[in-house]
């Protein structure tokens, strides 16, 4: 079934054959390679870890890196066919179908004896013996690989210096990045081939973040999206990524075949990187694994029997493969809660928009140049008049999502700590349960439950991390007493304990450590700047959501590009649902705000985002008034779902044009949402997902004729009509525009 010898190495192929794996150990180093109907996918590509072996106790000076003098002991090969529901998803049901080859690898070596005092016993050298495992699964939409480490004498504690998982790419591929960094995934993606990161490295950091840690000018972030010259998509990625830190992408330089340079801290200076590896380095156009240091500039911390995330490569030669893979969540372990009944989709409102764009506050009082949460008595102090998370404007807003069928209500600045709270390095910055005065929390959850809606927790971390912890156990007990079911975390700012990073081994079990805290409460997740998704929501669906990106909160500080989001369900979107907080209506906020910021979007386009940014999680960010102006166009809002029985990627290509079909749960009913970048795109779709002899009621969204996302953002039309399956609608999409569909089975 699966292997096949050839001369120099072990061959495995996916069930329907496109892909090929080969592996072999070539002159002691793990080596593989992909291919895609027979084109290269991936060349000879090395495999190891390299250890810090002076820093640990436990290691011996006459260490080995996991790096060469492996021998090939066992090869294994099985099949794996199930099928699986996730708790809310995309589709109803799911494949996990895959062929697994499993490479057991040994180093032997012999260590010289220990120095003895003069006249006494000659010691012998002794002989060490540690074995290691490269687990592949083949899928046919790509690769997972990873390393597992079983318990023994010789590899039993054992710290990372930098993992090196190659993957050599077969050419110069156009590329959708980010630049690497370990702590902040909130840049605009940049295209360009491979070979011009370097060159465009410094202009795509987004220095004005909070936390900007860039670390080699061809760094880059995954998941990372590639087209190659003769149209193969290549998508490079990790899944399950738990107790491990992040992985970067480091390309080697096509010039000088060296990983040559390291970023000094903020500056705009490469110096030549002194902990170059000491390992020959691969042909050019291959990209190494590079992981996120914590505060001792250690990448793992391990503990055998141990395992690595698994490496991702998907490949496909339709860009639509890339949005319906389901690789990364069937890498990673199935629900490891037994009851999942508390966990459901959600749309919500917020007072959020008007803060971000800058009508209003978070903090409470202008009074103090700085707070110490236990000195101050919040009942004497001033308020400054422009704190939002006040009874009043709080009712407004479960007013507004009460009239329109949305389920929660997100408040942020309900908590005292405010007046200080980001980039102080400040440590006990929240407690997480002292309401402002102005902010009658029983009142106002007592309020929204009588009609039908709840709140949805904020807890801003300002990085504290520590403090979160402190004070996680009694703020989740708050959330229980009130009845919240739903908490927005937040990351902003530089970590505490000072010196580790947002992707750091350490901090991805903090965020692992508040979703498993959170499910013992009921309590959904929603992480704000945390770490990038890996799939682990199939593990823990109360992790419903993270940002992990440059979210909508960019219209009010600049923009995003029109483009950004045809892109970001190629890359971001891989490892998990992103809370991207669409629904901009007024996209000029000059119209209500000071913030000569837009969002480069139509209304048409708002409203397909719902469907092509897929979250179980969706809000509806602007403001209750500003879609008051559009009743009509928000109709879409109120009756789109958010959780699907099937999806259909009808049109994708990245940074152009991404068009989706998908089947609410438990109904007939379709929503169908396009989405363009700034040159505007034409669909013709035809409904032959529909149910043969139904007829459906169709409303479409559409971009007016003349819409356009700088000039006309506003302009669109509602048509409506009886459709069957076999229709056809032919939809014209305005540049930064888009378009939604509803279809209600009669
Ligand atoms: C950044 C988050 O992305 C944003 O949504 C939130 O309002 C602020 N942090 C404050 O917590
Ligand atoms: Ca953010």
């Amino acid at each position: 079934m699966l292997l096949s010898s050839v001369t120099w190495a072990t061959e495995v192929k996916s069930p329907n054959g496109n892909i090929v794996l080969t592996f072999t150990v070539e002159k002691g180093r793990p080596t593989y390679t992909l291919s895609y109907k027979g084109r290269e996918v991936v060349r000879p590509s090395h495999l190891g870890l390299e250890l810090a072996k002076d820093k640990h106790a436990s290691m011996g000076t006459d260490e080995r890196d996991l790096m060469t003098d492996f021998s090939l002991d066992k090869e294994e090969t099985s099949s794996f066919d199930e099928t699986w529901q996730p708790v809310w998803g995309e589709t109803k049901d799911i494949r996990n179908h895959y062929n697994e080859y499993v490479a057991t690898l040994s180093q032997r070596w012999l260590s010289a004896p220990p120095a003895v005092a003069k006249g006494g016993p000659r010691l012998q050298p002794r002989q060490h013996r540690r074995t290691i495992l490269i687990r592949f699964r083949v899928y046919d939409d790509g690769v997972g690989f990873r390393y597992e480490f079983p318990q023994q004498p010789d590899l039993n504690y054992f710290l990372i210096k930098e993992e090196h998982s190659e993957f050599a790419m077969a050419g110069d591929h156009k590329a959708w990045w980010l630049p690497g960094d370990y702590d902040t995934q909130e840049q605009e993606t940049q295209e360009s081939k491979l070979s011009e990161i370097r060159g465009r490295f410094q202009e795509a950091v987004n220095w004005g973040n909070s936390s900007v840690a860039v670390f080699s000018p061809t760094g880059v972030q995954t998941s990372l999206q590639m087209k190659s010259e003769d149209g193969l998509y290549i998508n490079i990625h990790e899944a399950a990524c738990l107790d491990y830190a992040t992985m970067h992408l480091e390309l080697v330089d096509a010039e000088t075949k060296a990983l040559t340079t390291k970023l000094d801290g903020n500056s705009n200076v490469y110096t030549p990187n002194p902990k170059r590896s000491p390992y020959p380095l691969p042909q050019p156009f291959t990209f190494v694994s590079h992981l996120t240091p914590d505060a001792t500039g250690l990448k793992g911390c391990m503990q055998t029997p141990c395992k690595t995330p698994w490496r991702t490569v998907m490949v496909s030669d339709d860009a639509r493969d890339m949005l319906s893979s389901n690789l990364i969540l069937n890498l990673n372990e199935p629900c490891a809660l037994d009851d999942t009944s508390w966990i459901h989709p959600t749309k919500y409102c917020g007072v959020w928009w008007e803060m971000i764009v800058g009508r209003g506050n978070w903090h409470y009082t202008n009074d103090f140049p700085s707070i110490q949460l236990d000195k101050i008595d919040w009942t004497k102090v001033k308020p400054n008049g422009t704190h939002k998370a006040n009874n009043e404007n709080v009712k407004r807003y479960i007013d507004f999502a009460a009239k329109n069928g949305l389920d929660q209500v997100l408040v942020e600045g309900w908590n005292v700590g405010w007046e200080d709270w980001a980039n102080m390095w400040k440590r006990d910055v929240f407690d997480f349960v002292t309401p402002y005065p102005d902010f009658d929390i029983k009142m106002l959850n007592d309020y929204a439950h009588s009609k039908g809606v709840k709140l949805l927790m904020h807890h801003e971390t300002s990085s504290s991390t520590q403090n979160y912890e402190r004070h996680m156990e009694e703020a989740f007990n708050l959330m229980n007493k009130y009845g919240y079911d739903a908490v927005k975390t937040g990351y902003v700012g530089d970590i505490i304990p000072r010196g580790d990073h947002h992707y750091s081994q350490s901090m991805n079990n903090h965020y692992l450590h508040v979703v498993k805290e959170a499910a013992k409460h009921h309590i959904m997740v929603n992480a704000h700047e945390a770490t990038r998704p890996t799939g682990i929501c199939r593990t823990y669906p109360n992790l419903v959501g993270n940002e992990s990106a440059r979210g909508t909160e960019y219209e009010a500080f600049g923009g995003s590009r029109p483009d950004h989001t045809c892109i970001l369900p190629f890359t971001r979107l891989q490892g998990g649902p992103m809370d991207y907080t669409p629904g901009i209506f007024v996209t000029k906020l000059s119209e209500w705000s000071n913030n000569p910021s837009w969002a480069r979007i139509t209304i048409a386009g708002s409203l397909a985002l719902y469907l092509t940014m897929y979250s179980p999680l969706q809000m509806a960010a602007d403001l209750p008034e500003n879609y008051e102006k559009f009743d009509d166009a928000f109709q879409f809002i109120r009756d789109v779902a958010c959780d699907w029985d099937d999806s259909r990627y009808l049109e994708a290509e990245p940074a152009d044009y991404i068009t989706v079909a998908r089947k609410a749960k438990g109904t007939n009913n379709w929503f169908i949402g396009g989405k363009c970048d700034e040159n505007g795109h034409k669909s013709t779709i035809k409904l032959d997902f529909l149910d043969k002899g139904k007829k459906y009621d169709c409303t479409i969204y559409a971009d007016a004729k003349d819409a356009h996302y700088e000039t006309n953002p506003q302009a669109y039309t509602i048509t409506k009509k009886v459709v069957k399956a076999g229709d056809v609608l032919k939809l014209t999409e305005a540049p930064g525009g888009g378009f939604a569909v509803s279809l209600i089975a009669k």
